[in-house]
């Protein structure tokens, strides 16, 4: 078939810009190349698939050794059970740069458009300098590239943001160095894949004491960020950091970090954790329930205590025994605590986490009214978090990075069922929520603590990106929260019922542009929606959803209301409260001459200018950088 098609295969070396430590390595890599590597990468509309070979230098004979082989392509399940499709995105394939062993490979579905990109962009940020990395589009992936395609051009890639989402693409590259070799394929009339082969040159830059166990892990293991980074390798153990003002608070309070086997993101959280102020390493335990050697191994390096919790199932209903396990290890471990705190292994903290717990934690055990403390804010979302030094309360789950009580903790286990057989246990928090928390509130700052970056396969990539992706992050340590007292129900009430009295009636379609006024002073504003419940006895929050919205502001559930009450920041001075009347306790100071606002009798203008506005909201910042198709002379078919 090579016979048939000529493709213009276009070699470039590349010296990329900014990279001069690396330059000095390349030059050396190529003076004194002992053994060369041979790659051959194919992309194409039946899949992609890579192999590598080790050539000894003496007699440029194959080496038995070293070959490693990945393809993915069509295959027969067999039994008459079918053809199994690849998995069809951009794969990036990470080689060890001496031995030309395959540590990291993975495909990223970007034919997919949202939220993926950002996952293979943290993979690339988290490559160390002088790796070998190969990349390949496997059947289609250029699409959901994005913003990623920024990084990969300044990693030195011509055509990454040049590509048509169709395009088969081959990138074969030295972290922080030169290209070997691109290429891409734009004819989509070709169904045949196209084959690169490049000889590869391995690295004879002399290997750091392998009698480390670092830099033995890091023989094995890609995409690791700092731990493999030869060039400024992290501090290992991570230094101890300052204290926070409050540290007496955190001195008794267990942190658990739930974890499994996506070493890559555990360890980018826990060193991003271990050296945030207030962090106290002997009181970090991580719970692994899948616990392969790649994730113990690395817990010894860095001096974590962990604890191996093997659960039985399959996805939701295998998470959910898990964390029943989590929290009955922790109910037995640590008896006395007041309270511990939580995080999943792909949540990041802000620098601000541990000063923020410090501050609210003792709320826990004050207040009966709440049963969790959130680092990550149900309502703070790009356009609505401006003061970090603002903490809430409302109904709302337990979210990434929280701290619930060991009393609360007893609670839970006395009613958590073995197994789920209701259809309302898909996850664990919403089962907390719906069966534990029975009316309590959570309290959470306006600005979050934490950020939920990892992705997984069933992430709902939408609205990660719409939502989770861009959220705000405190980014700096020791903001003094205001008023944290307040916070306590009676007070709070109070507070909340007097700023609403003294808030300004909005009446117009809360989709208009001009709905809140522009102001110079601090202003309260208040917006009346109805909110009854169906005839089936359920809340119908139809108009709830539409008005928050419109505002750009989470609807989808009613997660973060308090007492049927939304409280929306939709700038450092103009808050707007959303209270749905009649069935919210303050649904009474909406005036009688008033009508609550409803969907359902909007005009029709009203009617588009709703659709219309939240339309706006759902495209607005989200720009696609890929998508110029440059005017490359490519071949064409013979
Ligand atoms: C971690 O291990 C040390 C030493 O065994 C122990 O003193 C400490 O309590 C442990 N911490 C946690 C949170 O398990
Ligand atoms: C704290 O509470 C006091 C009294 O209620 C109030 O005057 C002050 O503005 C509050 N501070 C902040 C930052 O909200
Ligand atoms: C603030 O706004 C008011 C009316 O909206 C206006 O009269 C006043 O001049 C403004 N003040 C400043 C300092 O801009």
């Amino acid at each position: 078939m090579s016979g048939v098609i000529r493709l213009v295969l276009l070699l470039i070396e590349v010296m990329v810009m900014g990279a001069t430590s690396h330059d000095h390595r390349e030059q050396k890599q190529q003076q004194n190349n002992h053994d060369v590597s041979g790659v051959s990468v194919w992309s194409g509309d039946s899949g992609w698939g890579l192999q590598v070979h080790r050539y000894c230098q003496l007699n440029h004979h194959r080496c038995n050794e070293g070959m490693e082989v990945t393809r993915d392509g069509w295959v027969d399940a067999g039994e008459g059970r079918g053809i199994i499709p690849p998995a069809q995105g951009i794969t990036i394939t990470v080689l060890n740069q001496r031995t030309a062993q395959l540590i990291f490979s993975r495909v990223f579905p970007l034919r997919l458009y949202w939220a993926h990109w950002a996952d293979l962009d943290w993979h690339m940020k988290h490559i160390a300098p002088g790796r070998i990395v190969i990349m390949a589009v496997s059947v289609s992936g250029i699409y959901g590239l994005r913003h990623a395609s920024i990084r990969l051009a300044a990693l030195g890639s011509l055509f990454a943001r040049h590509l048509p989402p169709t395009a088969h693409w081959t990138w074969v590259f030295i972290m922080g160095g030169r290209t070997i070799s691109e290429t891409a394929h734009i004819n989509t009339h070709i169904h045949l894949p196209h084959h690169v082969h490049v000889l590869l040159p391995l690295s004879s830059i002399p290997h750091p004491p392998k009698s480390h166990s670092r830099w033995q892990y890091c023989e094995n293991h890609g995409a690791m960020g700092g731990l493999c980074d030869e060039v400024s390798p992290d501090p290992l153990p991570p230094p101890i950091p300052s204290p926070v003002v409050k540290q007496d608070q955190l001195t008794p309070v267990p942190v658990i970090v739930t974890a499994g086997k996506r070493h890559q993101y555990l360890y980018h959280t826990l060193i991003t954790l271990m050296t945030t102020p207030g962090a106290i390493h002997h009181n970090i335990l991580v719970i692994l329930g899948d616990a392969p050697a790649s994730t113990t191994f690395l817990l010894h390096l860095l001096n974590v205590n962990y604890t191996t919790l093997p659960v039985y199932g399959h996805q939701n209903n295998k998470l959910f025994r898990y964390y029943r396990a989590v929290f009955n290890h922790v109910a037995v471990t640590f008896p006395n605590a007041p309270a511990a705190i939580f995080l999943d292994e792909d949540v990041e903290v802000s620098p601000d986490f541990f000063s923020y717990f410090s501050q609210t934690l003792w709320l826990l055990n004050y207040d009966p009214s709440i049963y969790c403390i959130n680092a990550h804010s149900a309502t703070g979302f790009r356009g609505l978090a401006h003061d970090p030094s603002t903490v809430l309360r409302a109904r709302v789950q337990v979210s990434w990075g929280y701290a619930i009580s060991l009393n609360f903790i007893r609670e839970l286990i006395a009613i958590w069922p073995e197994d789920i057989n209701h259809k309302d246990t898909v996850l664990y928090d919403a089962w907390v929520y719906l069966h534990a928390s029975q009316g309590r509130e959570c309290v959470f700052p306006e600005v979050s603590r934490t950020r939920h970056y990892g992705i997984g396969v069933n992430t709902d990539a939408w609205s990660t990106e719409q939502w989770f992706l861009t959220q705000p992050l405190v980014t700096h340590s020791h903001v003094h929260l205001s008023n944290i007292t307040d916070l306590t129900l009676k007070p709070w009430q109070h507070k909340f019922l007097s700023t609403l009295q003294h808030a300004t009636f909005l009446t117009t379609n809360p989709c208009l542009p001009t709905f809140v006024p522009s102001v110079n002073t601090t202003t309260y504003f208040i917006f009346c929606y109805a909110l009854n419940r169906k005839p089936e006895g359920n809340l119908n929050y139809q108009n709830f959803y539409f008005a928050a919205k419109c505002l750009n502001a989470w609807g989808v559930s009613e997660q973060g209301l308090h007492e049927g009450v939304l409280t929306i920041r939709t700038s450092l001075l103009t808050t707007v409260y959303l209270v749905g009347t009649p069935y919210s306790p303050y649904g009474y100071l909406c005036p009688k001459h008033i009508l609550p606002w409803s969907y359902d009798e909007l005009s029709d203008d009203d009617e588009q200018h709703v659709v219309d506005r939240i339309r706006q909201h759902e495209i607005e910042g989200i720009i696609q950088n890929n998508m110029q198709v440059a005017k490359l002379q490519f071949g064409q078919t013979a």
